[in-house]
């Protein structure tokens, strides 16, 4: 963009006061006092809990909603397999413990190299203060790495302007059924 003298910017100003003076119920953008909206200091909190992929059984919570064609290239890292989710999140590792929310979105299977998921979901907490605020996560999950890393790039309620990043470790997951048991451990700063 072109400099504009200082002079022009400073009649342009006048002009916007003025405007904006002249039609009050017609602004766009305005600048707003954080601490009047509650926006003091910041914090970080920790989150962890069991996220449950289950593709299985007669109630899956994880159901593939493109499967791509067999031969396709890298079909042998399901490049192309697209699984919408309303996954379980719970306090402990065992499905019957505590319930604190739900993962809702979707994985997409994005790498022909490995199995690397694109993972777009949010995290709709059900736990006491938590109960009806999200988190929302997007980034790589290389599944079969130790440990994994995704952006946290939002959320809502207590969590609005949230930033930070989640750590996935693997507890179990099962070839056979393909239903897998995921550790998060999620650090957010938030409001
Ligand atoms: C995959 O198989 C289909 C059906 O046999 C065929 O039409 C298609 O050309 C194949 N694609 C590739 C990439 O080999
Ligand atoms: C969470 O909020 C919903 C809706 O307000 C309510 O029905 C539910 O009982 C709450 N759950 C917990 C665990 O507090």
């Amino acid at each position: 963009m072109k400099m504009l003298p200082t002079a022009t910017l400073a009649v342009s100003a006048v002009v916007l006061v003025l405007l904006s003076a002249a039609s009050s119920e017609e602004i766009f953008g305005r600048r707003l006092d954080a601490k009047a909206h509650g926006l003091r200091k910041q914090r970080l909190s920790h989150f962890r809990f069991y996220w449950h992929d289950i593709a299985s059984g007669k109630n899956p919570t994880s159901i593939t909603v493109v499967q791509p064609p067999l031969n396709a290239t890298g079909s042998s890292t399901g490049f192309g397999m697209v699984n919408i989710i309303d996954n379980a999140l719970t306090i402990a590792p065992e499905m019957s413990s505590r319930l604190v929310g739900r993962a809702q979105g979707f994985y997409a299977l994005a790498s022909q190299e490995e199995v690397g998921l694109l993972m777009v979901m949010n995290f709709a907490f059900l736990e006491g203060k938590y109960n009806g605020s999200t988190i929302t996560v997007m980034g790589r999950n290389p599944v079969f790495h130790k440990v994994r890393e995704m952006p946290v790039v939002g959320g809502s309620g207590l969590f609005r302007f949230a930033h930070g990043y989640a750590e996935l470790r693997t507890h179990t997951f099962d070839l056979k059924t393909g239903d897998a048991n995921i550790e998060y451990n999620v650090f957010v700063m938030h409001y």
